[in-house]
């Protein structure tokens, strides 16, 4: 008989505009020992993402909302603490989807379609296991295929807005090291300092300047040929207005509405028409099959002193209310996540 009590998120209600800690509910209960089949995982390094603010809402999306009372969905590392499966022994370090929780049984949630099973981890570890839930993971996956859609080419312009965040930091270094000269938009002066500064962006636009409009374009005087999308809203009409012919845009996110669905949206698409221009939206989750294939070639850069990544890690499962809402206020530098337990 199990005695292991797990902390739980449950979703108690749907955001209203930017989600507020009343949304969840923080409730203990007992974890059962796994059946045959399952392992008992404890969630160790979970990754706090826009996405989540999206799975709160009743909206159609990519995957269902999360029901009401549910267990809080996210992507996460864990350890293997108990198992009766043979491809997950004990002591296993593993990604997958652990949920908002201390504890998870494999196999058993009706929040994750199946296809996305909880997979080991290299041991060794060739990096810190907080790696694996951002630029090692879904987060680093996502720049990396991002930017083989958008193929920055010497001599392009790239925009990046989120520049400082998980993925945009990304994308704009490998946008860089393929001979682009990048344009970076993010929220304050510190954080430009720094895209600048150590993640070696050309320019960064602070979009809390008044002058930011006039700011993107004196680091745009040849106009935009790519741009990497994670925000939308009134910054994405502003580099829309400045595409050139041909240009592409890479669909990557737009942040900017997710606590605002049907009341943030674009006034300046004709662009696409006017400037011949592409609009290529792309997730993540069709791209799994790519993880090892972008792990192998960040980990590359990262070891080769050629890619800088930066984590906000704040401890304990309690704080991941608070994780979310910074990350809609643009507190963070690069990926956020919550830091439940150590692995061992
Ligand atoms: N397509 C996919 O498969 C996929 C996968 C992962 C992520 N994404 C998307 O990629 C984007 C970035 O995700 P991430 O995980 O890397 O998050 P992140 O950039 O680490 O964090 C979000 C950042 O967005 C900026 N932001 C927040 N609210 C904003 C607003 N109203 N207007 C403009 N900027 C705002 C803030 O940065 P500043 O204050 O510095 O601007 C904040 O730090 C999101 O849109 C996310 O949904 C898509």
């Amino acid at each position: 008989m199990s005695t292991t009590v797990n902390r739980v998120y449950r979703l108690k209600s749907r955001p209203e505009g930017s989600p507020v800690a009343d949304n969840l509910e923080l409730v203990e209960e007992i974890v059962p020992d796994p059946e045959p089949g399952q392992a008992l995982v404890r969630t160790c390094y979970l990754s706090v993402d826009p996405t989540t603010r999206v799975w709160m809402s009743d909206y159609r999306g990519y995957m269902p909302p999360v029901p009401l009372g549910e267990v809080m969905r996210g992507v996460g590392v864990g350890q293997v603490e108990k198992s009766r499966r043979d491809d997950l022994p004990e002591g296993a370090i593993v990604l997958g989807w652990p949920g908002w929780q201390e504890y998870c049984l494999t196999n058993e949630s009706s929040l994750v379609p199946l296809e996305f099973p909880f997979l080991p981890l290299p041991d060794p570890l060739p990096a810190p296991p907080s790696a694996f839930a951002g630029v090692l993971g879904h987060t680093g996956l996502t720049a990396h295929v991002g930017i083989d859609i958008g193929k920055p080419h010497p001599g392009d312009t790239a925009v990046v807005s989120a520049a400082a965040g998980a993925v945009g930091s990304i994308a704009g270094q490998l946008a860089k090291a393929a001979g682009a000269t990048v344009v970076g938009i993010a929220g304050g002066h510190q954080k430009c300092r720094h895209v600048v500064d150590t993640l070696g962006f050309d320019h960064c636009i602070d979009r809390h300047a008044q002058s930011w409009r006039e700011d993107l374009a004196a680091a745009t005087p040849d106009g935009i040929d790519l741009d990497f999308e994670n925000v939308g809203g009134e910054i994405m009409d502003a580099v829309l207005l400045r595409l050139n012919v041909g240009a592409r845009v890479v669909l990557c996110g737009m942040i900017a509405a997710y606590n605002r669905f049907g009341s943030v949206g674009q006034h300046d698409i004709i662009q696409f028409v006017m400037q011949r221009a592409s609009l290529h939206g792309f997730l993540v989750l069709d791209h799994l099959d790519r993880v090892a294939e972008a792990g192998a070639h960040l980990g590359e850069l990262i070891a080769a002193g050629k890619l800088h990544y930066d984590e906000t890690i704040v401890d304990g499962l309690e704080k991941a209310p608070d994780a979310l809402s910074q990350i809609l206020d643009g507190e963070n530098l690069g990926k956020m996540i919550v830091r439940v337990s150590e692995t061992l």
